[in-house]
């Protein structure tokens, strides 16, 4: 009962700030990035922050009830603010600027620069930062108990929402650290000879090529690359690159589901099917994709799969997920030695880490119930707006070159520009030094320019200034 008028207490005051704040929002913005900015805003953020007023309603709830307070209207907001749109498509809602400011607000967004590169990692929301406090303190009370014995349980459940999400059974997830952990735990658990052969492109990620090369000098395993042309013509055309790159040696396809210097999309499924009909495996990287587009991995027809949940789940820094067939599972060799009478059918083989970060993994759960919060789908097409509604503008500008197709199907969130005659590296710096914009600079033997990646919480005005800043760029 108390517990309640709590939460309709801080419900209440928080839609009138939330008046208030929209009120002030165009003055604010007008402001954001002038001169005077940086002290007018930090103290107007300071004031009206969710965080902020959220942690003032700690103060009135007691900590213990505060600490849940927080998710539960963390959380609360963000389901309130999914009603409002449910009567839209999801391409709809995608331009619906008040419900992506309920979405904004849920960030704790650094008013001090203007963070364009989200593809690299991407922030939790403050449901999950709370969430991961109070189960670091829970540890915290006595590790090795509440660890093992308490919050070690808690994994099961993540598990399981984590195989939801993907679509698959938890019986063939496994919690690790990053793609990079779990696509590696793929490449050098295969039993491959000398001579067998890998197919992969110019353009995958330096980890896993890495990996290859190091199997290449150990065991003598082949690994040949394709080029994928930037920009392609077709996703036909890319299945057919594939296809004249296999030979009658070739055992694995290993390829990205996003290329990361671009934010090209491959066809996944189109070509795991030909791997398929010439007898190979196919390990996808979908490093960039998981929680970023709406699909299952069963959608994707390979046979191993690795992704990062720090990247567009939102979940905390060093959390990642394995995914591999289930009838797979047993001839693939963890990288960590599970006990000799371990069942080697079961996934959780790949578990055996010794001593890590429970908390961050129980804190997965919060940020998928974030991500349902805002709808999969609606994530998708409102990424995609705002690729667009920068690249557009950029693009027809004089001297300014997309790497990146705005095709729906080829591409999404991750977007490359160049600008004639500038060393990207330049441009990325200038964007720094000149307006506090943080994107990050390609500078591949097939791909130069700047990547750009928005999320959730960038606002339309954001990207309006950095637009602004393009320009003024371009034209200098
Ligand atoms: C395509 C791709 N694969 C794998 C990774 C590695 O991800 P992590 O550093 O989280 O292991 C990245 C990182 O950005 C990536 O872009």
């Amino acid at each position: 009962m108390l517990f309640n008028m709590k939460i309709e207490i801080v419900s209440r005051m928080r839609r009138v700030l939330r008046d208030i704040f929209s009120r002030l929002q165009d003055k604010v913005n007008d402001f954001f990035f002038s001169s005077q900015f940086s002290t007018f805003t930090q103290n107007l953020k300071t004031m009206q922050t969710r965080r902020d007023f959220l942690r003032k309603a700690t103060v009135l709830g007691g900590a213990a009830g505060g600490v849940l307070m927080l998710d539960m209207i963390g959380m609360e907001a963000v389901h309130a603010a999914a009603a409002k749109v449910s009567h839209l498509t999801p391409t709809q809602a995608a331009q619906d600027e008040d419900f992506w400011f309920s979405i904004r607000e849920a960030y704790s967004v650094s008013p001090a620069i203007l963070n364009l590169n989200n593809g690299g990692v991407s922030p939790q929301p403050i449901v999950t930062q709370n969430a991961l406090d109070r189960f670091v303190r829970i540890a915290n009370e006595g590790p090795a108990y509440y660890m093992w014995r308490t919050l070690g349980d808690g994994r099961e459940t993540i598990r399981t929402k984590l195989a939801e999400l993907a679509g698959v059974s938890p019986e063939e997830i496994a919690i690790n650290r990053n793609s990079s952990e779990a696509l590696e735990t793929i490449i050098y658990g295969l039993d491959m000879k000398a001579g067998d052969e890998v197919l992969t492109t110019t353009q995958d990620y330096p980890n896993m090529m890495n990996a290859w090369h190091q199997r290449v000098k150990r065991d003598g395993v082949v690994v040949n690359q394709v080029k994928i042309p930037v920009p392609p013509k077709s996703f036909d055309e890319i299945v057919q690159i594939f296809r004249a790159g296999m030979t009658p040696k070739t055992k694995i396809v290993h390829l990205c589901h996003m290329i990361n210097l671009s934010g090209q999309i491959l066809p996944v499924a189109a070509i795991a099917d030909m791997a398929h009909e010439h007898g190979c495996e196919v390990i996808c990287d979908a490093a960039h994709t998981f929680a970023h587009i709406d699909y299952k991995i069963t959608d994707l027809h390979c046979d191993y799969f690795g992704t990062s949940l720090h990247k567009w789940l939102c979940a905390p820094f060093g959390t990642g997920m394995l995914w591999i067939k289930k009838e797979k599972i047993g001839k693939i060799w963890p990288l960590f030695g599970a006990p000799k009478d371990f069942n080697m059918e079961d996934i959780r083989k790949f578990e055996h880490l010794g001593t890590r970060s429970f908390p961050i993994e129980l804190a997965i759960g919060t940020s998928i119930d974030f991500h349902n919060g805002i709808g999969a789908k609606r994530k998708e097409e409102r990424l995609r707006f705002l690729t667009h509604y920068w690249a557009e503008r950029v693009s027809a500008m004089p001297k300014v070159k997309m790497n990146t197709l705005l095709k729906p199907e080829m591409s999404c969130a991750i977007a490359n520009f160049g600008i004639e005659g500038m060393e990207p590296g330049k441009i990325q710096e200038k964007l720094f030094a000149d307006s506090k914009i943080y994107t990050t600079t390609i500078n591949h033997d097939e791909i130069k320019g700047v990547r750009v990646t928005p999320h959730v919480y960038t606002s339309l005005k954001d990207l309006d200034y950095f637009v602004r800043a393009v320009e003024k760029i371009a034209k200098s």
